[in-house]
């Protein structure tokens, strides 16, 4: 197994649900965590509860200057990057027809443009190190799309399509590409589709934690493996 203790790595979205939760799980490995999104409070909140071992960048993920500040800030802070987790992501559900321009080209802009834009900021320092990590978290919809989440599964179609070829790219650089799709999880994001709290198909999803200990999984796998795609669900989740 691979030791994380003492890693520097940069997560995109951290300030709620899986990214939150991949931060606190990495920084109780030991690992070095620099959370970006653009709520600074929450961020801020985040890195006071883990005493010192995260680093704040207040960014949006739609801006490649903003992605830029994330892993520089991982420079100024350790000297280094090992691992990008590319986790902020949006998700609007309905028809193709009853969706505005507007929530179609967020969705894009934050998802595609928001998952290419952190890689190319961190490509270069990854390089640097002994065998670097890229984590995408994409969705069981970038695997196969349900009827009511036709743009959501392009961008997360793109996510995979993106996580293969990079592969194909950086492996034999020493850098391994990850795509882990997870089913629903209960979220934020998960209660934005209609979903409340006290409703039963919540507490019958995935946690947050879950999918946070699965990124932990991947990256202390030995060096001499890699895991390409990692599809979950909760398994009350029918296929
Ligand atoms: N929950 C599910 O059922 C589920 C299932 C499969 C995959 N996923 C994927 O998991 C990822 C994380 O979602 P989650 O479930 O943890 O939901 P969440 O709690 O809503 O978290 C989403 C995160 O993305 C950040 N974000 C959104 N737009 C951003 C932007 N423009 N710039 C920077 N950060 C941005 C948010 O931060 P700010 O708002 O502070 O910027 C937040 O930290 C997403 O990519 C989602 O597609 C979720």
């Amino acid at each position: 197994m691979v030791e994380i203790n003492g890693s520097v790595v940069a997560i995109t979205g951290a300030s709620s649900g899986i990214g939150a939760a991949a931060a606190r799980a990495l920084a109780a490995e030991g690992a070095k965590v620099v959370i970006g999104a653009r709520r600074a409070e929450r961020l801020k909140e985040l890195a006071a509860e883990l005493n010192g071992s995260a680093t704040v960048v207040e960014m949006d993920v739609r801006k490649s200057e903003d992605s830029q500040k994330l892993v520089e800030a991982a420079l100024d802070a350790h000297g280094r990057l090992d691992t990008i987790v590319v986790n902020a992501g949006i998700g609007v559900y309905g028809g193709i027809m009853d969706m505005s321009d507007q929530q179609i080209e967020e969705m894009i802009e934050t998802n595609v443009s928001g998952t290419v834009w952190p890689i190319r900021a961190a490509v270069p320092l990854l390089l640097k190190g002994d065998g670097g990590d890229i984590v995408i978290v994409a969705s069981v919809a970038g695997l196969r799309g349900a009827g009511d989440e036709a743009v959501y599964a392009a961008t997360k179609f793109a996510q995979v399509g993106l996580a293969g070829a990079l592969d194909r790219e950086l492996r034999e650089k020493g850098i391994r590409v990850t795509a882990i799709c997870p089913g629903g999880v209960a979220t934020e994001f998960a209660m934005g589709t209609g979903r409340t709290p006290d409703m039963p198909g919540l507490e019958e999803m995935l946690r947050p934690e879950d999918v946070a200990a699965a990124i932990v999984s991947v990256l202390k796998q030995p060096r001499t493996m890699r895991s390409l795609v990692w599809s979950m669900r909760s398994i009350h989740e029918p296929d």
